[in-house]
């Protein structure tokens, strides 16, 4: 069995991105903090709940990720795909933001995903294979007042699968990034109901993307189809920037 690393797979985006691998055959391995209610409930009522599998991790503690792969690796073998899904999404005017805050955005949305992917393709390239995807946003290229910062890690995920796919291209090994518009998770529970229908509005298909369609997407990418599909951003927004 194929195995896929999800983080922030507990809930919203990484968990539709977690049953949906898992109900395609592939072992999946989601990653948060906290195992989350949704989560166990998937695992109880899915039919493929025998692959899927929660441990608990706090990505934020970047030096401890050497070893966390390295326990992962000896549980469950070779590792197919690694989806770094997991991010925050504080929002705050430049001037006025805490740099703690700033500093936590860049920890776990840049720092944590290029050195997980470090440790984890290194196996990869070894095992001459393998899927890496990037969770990115619209927001990367875009922009969106009070979100700066969070812009700021969301284009380093995009400069950060460019030049990586560049480089482990040769050992077969694919790298892309999703650029996914609004999505009602948690992530963005401080919407209001207006402005999700402005975003809506403004948007070609006259709705907000789903936590689903980001998730079909990686399927495409780890599946056959994706095998010559390397150094793109995918776009999942219902034409909000069309
Ligand atoms: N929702 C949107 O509109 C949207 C749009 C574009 C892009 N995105 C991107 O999509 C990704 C997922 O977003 P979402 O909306 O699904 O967010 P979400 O519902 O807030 O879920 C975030 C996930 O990341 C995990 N996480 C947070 N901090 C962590 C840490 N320190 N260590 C390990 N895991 C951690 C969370 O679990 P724990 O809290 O238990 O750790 C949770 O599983 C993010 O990268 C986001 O930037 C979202």
């Amino acid at each position: 069995m194929r195995n896929v690393l999800v983080t922030g797979g507990s809930r919203g985006i990484g968990l539709a991105i977690a049953r949906r691998l898992a109900a395609a055959g592939f072992g999946v391995i989601a990653v948060a903090r906290r195992e989350s209610e949704a989560f166990r409930a998937a695992r109880e009522l899915d039919e493929s709940a025998g692959r899927l599998h929660f441990r608990a991790f706090d990505l934020g503690e970047v030096d401890a990720i050497p070893a966390f792969v390295k326990r992962l690796r000896d549980e469950f073998g070779a590792i197919y795909g690694l989806v770094n899904n997991a991010g925050l999404g504080t929002e705050g005017l430049l001037a006025t933001m805490r740099n703690s805050d700033i500093e936590a955005l860049v920890r776990l949305n840049v720092l944590s995903p290029v050195v997980l992917t470090k440790y984890v393709v290194r196996h990869m390239m070894a095992d001459g294979q393998g899927r890496i995807v990037n969770v990115s946003s619209i927001i990367a290229s875009t922009g969106y007042n009070g979100l700066s910062v969070y812009g700021a890690t969301k284009a380093a995920a995009t400069g950060f699968t460019r030049s990586l796919a560049r480089e482990v291209g040769k050992l077969g090994i694919t790298v892309n990034a999703i650029a996914p518009g609004f999505i009602a998770t948690e992530l963005t529970q401080t919407l209001s109901d207006e402005s999700r229908q402005r975003i809506a509005g403004r948007s070609a298909l006259r709705r907000l993307p789903e936590t689903d369609d980001v998730a079909a997407m990686v399927e495409y990418l780890l599946g056959d189809g994706g095998r010559n599909v390397t150094g793109t951003v995918l776009t999942i927004d219902a034409g909000n920037t069309a």
